[in-house]
């Protein structure tokens, strides 16, 4: 498949796309797991991004796009891919549209996941994510508790929470995304391409996804 998941901070889009990863073999690609391996890495790029995500600020357009135009050409992406996070301005949605029409890729459709702010807010203040850049699995302490040690289940790492996850960042995540990413529904209802799914449970959300994408038995 080649999809994007449109969607609020912490409306699982990172949850879901593993889960249609597992389904299919399609790529995940996550700018924020890619932009948070990076400020670990304090590579050229993490250490640009760094601030920016702390505050909940998005990463400028250009330092996002040059990372996505490299991520799109890697061979796995062949298999299909999965963009989580990505693009979340008009002007990021705008370059990838070039992009891909440069490479002769064409998406399938874009699901956008829609979850009641309450629901939203409860599960950012009770997400903890695997410290491990290569693996970055996310737990929830309610709905996916990680092993009983606090280690990751998959990969043995300790599970922390983000350091985007204090109150006030995750309060101006939910800003930001109103004022830059939200106006991507418009945008994308009006290229015919938009399908949103109410998304309170990720298993059945992603049978959606799959049934509309014709990949269900
Ligand atoms: P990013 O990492 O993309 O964060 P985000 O959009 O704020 O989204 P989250 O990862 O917080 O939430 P999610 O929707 O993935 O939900 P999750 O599955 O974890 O971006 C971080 C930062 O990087 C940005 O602020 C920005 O600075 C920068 N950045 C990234 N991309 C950028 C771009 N393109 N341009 C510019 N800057 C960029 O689920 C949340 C929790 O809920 C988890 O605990 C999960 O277990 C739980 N959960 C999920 N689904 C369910 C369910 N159905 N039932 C119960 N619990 C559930
Ligand atoms: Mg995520």
């Amino acid at each position: 498949m080649r999809i994007i998941l449109l969607g609020a901070p912490g409306a699982g889009k990172g949850t879901v796309a593993k889960l249609l990863s597992d389904a299919d073999g399609s790529v995940q690609i996550s700018t924020g797991d890619i932009l948070r391996a990076a400020v670990k890495e304090q590579s050229v790029l993490g250490r640009e991004a760094q601030g920016h995500m702390e505050r909940g600020d998005l990463v400028p357009d250009d330092l996002v796009m040059e990372l996505m135009e490299d991520r799109l050409k890697k061979d796995d992406c062949r298999a299909g891919f999965i963009l989580d996070g990505f693009p979340r301005t008009i002007t990021q949605a705008e370059a990838l549209k070039i992009l891909l029409d440069r490479l002769h890729i064409e998406l399938d459709f874009v699901a956008n996941l829609d979850v009641p702010r309450d629901v939203i807010l409860d599960r950012l203040t009770t997400r903890r994510t695997c410290s491990n850049p290569d693996c970055q699995e996310i737990y929830n302490i309610k709905s996916k508790p990680p092993g009983s040690d606090g280690k990751c289940s998959k990969c043995g790492f300790p599970v922390v929470q983000r350091a985007d996850e204090t109150e006030e960042a995750i309060t101006h995540r939910l800003l930001t995304y109103n004022e830059k990413t939200a106006p991507l529904i418009g945008y994308y209802d009006k290229e015919g391409i938009l399908k949103t799914f109410l998304s309170l449970e990720s298993g059945k959300t992603v049978e959606a996804i799959l049934d509309f994408l014709g990949k269900r038995q």
